[in-house]
């Protein structure tokens, strides 16, 4: 079966799914973007991409291309078309196709893809049991992370750069010698007494999705929570590192640049944040492992 995108109103096999040369997103990166976790047919933590996604637009005064509601009701069709079970749903926005200038055009229509791929969510769970390495890097985005825009080259540099480290993830560090984050994650660690740290949500952090949900998961486990920043020498003397996102919902980190966090293999905190949060998806979705 061919994949079908949504692009501006219709939807299209994914071959003939084409946005103009002049698109802002594709001259300046001007747009922003969402990813969503599909499980059993059933969207996780819809509303708080859909409010992730308004606020990114309204921050970068792009007018939204249609409601919440709405783009719900388009997402699912995209799914039902892709006729996705467990996969990962992507909605972009940009400002629109204008004539190539760099300050906003007068009236540009905002543009609005989607498109929906299957992802197997057992790769993860597997991951869980022998866990992730990290390298890291030196932080040189700009200072506005909240925002999830599709301007990612630093973050795809990053990336790659652990895949030719044979690593999972790079993890940004500040001058201060802080980790900011991941090139798509964000990142925790869990101190000798238990307590799991996170980079509080501020301008210098994606505010992710999965971040807030287990968050919220292990105040409701009476794990303790810390929201503060946290540096590399932290995460090497802490019991457990882990990383989240919308399609890591939640993986232990082993090493750092190749040396080992705690004792060097999955640790029992970041298994059972882990556990709660699959119970989550279930309650939410229904799905299974
Ligand atoms: C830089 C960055 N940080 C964190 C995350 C995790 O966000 P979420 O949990 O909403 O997927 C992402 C996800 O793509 C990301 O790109």
């Amino acid at each position: 079966m061919s994949r079908i995108a949504y692009v501006n109103g219709r939807l299209v096999p994914i071959a003939d799914a084409t946005v103009h040369i002049e698109d802002r997103g594709f001259q300046f990166a001007d747009g922003v973007y969402e990813v969503v976790a599909v499980l059993n047919g059933a969207m996780l933590d819809w509303p708080q991409h859909a409010a992730r996604f308004g606020r990114s637009l309204r921050e970068l005064s792009i007018t939204a291309p249609m409601s919440e509601a709405a783009l719900s009701i388009v997402a699912r069709r995209v799914l039902a078309a892709n006729r996705i079970r467990d996969g990962l749903l992507y909605v972009q926005a940009t400002r629109g196709a204008a004539r190539r200038d760099h300050p906003f055009p007068a009236h540009a229509v905002p543009t609005l893809v989607m498109t929906a791929r299957p992802f197997d969510f057992r790769v993860r769970t597997a991951q869980q049991k022998t866990g992730i390495s990290i390298v890291t890097q030196p932080e040189n985005r700009w200072q506005r992370r909240d925002i999830k825009s599709i301007a990612l080259l630093p973050n795809v540099l990053a990336k790659q750069s652990a895949r030719n480290a044979r690593a999972f993830e790079a993890w940004f560090v500040n001058p201060d010698g802080t980790v900011s984050e991941g090139a798509s994650t964000n990142a925790w660690i869990v101190r000798k007494d238990g307590t799991i740290v996170t980079h509080p949500a501020s301008e210098s952090i994606l505010h992710g999705v999965m971040r807030g949900t287990l968050l919220a998961l292990a105040r409701e486990h009476q794990i303790r929570v810390e929201e503060a920043p946290f540096t590399v020498a932290d995460a090497l003397d802490a019991a457990e590192a882990f990383i989240t996102s919308t399609s890591v919902p939640c993986l232990p980190v082993i090493s750092i640049d190749g040396n080992p966090v705690g004792s060097g293999v999955p640790g029992p905190v970041t298994a059972r944040l882990a556990e709660a949060l699959w119970a989550e998806v279930e309650r939410q979705t229904g799905w299974r492992r």
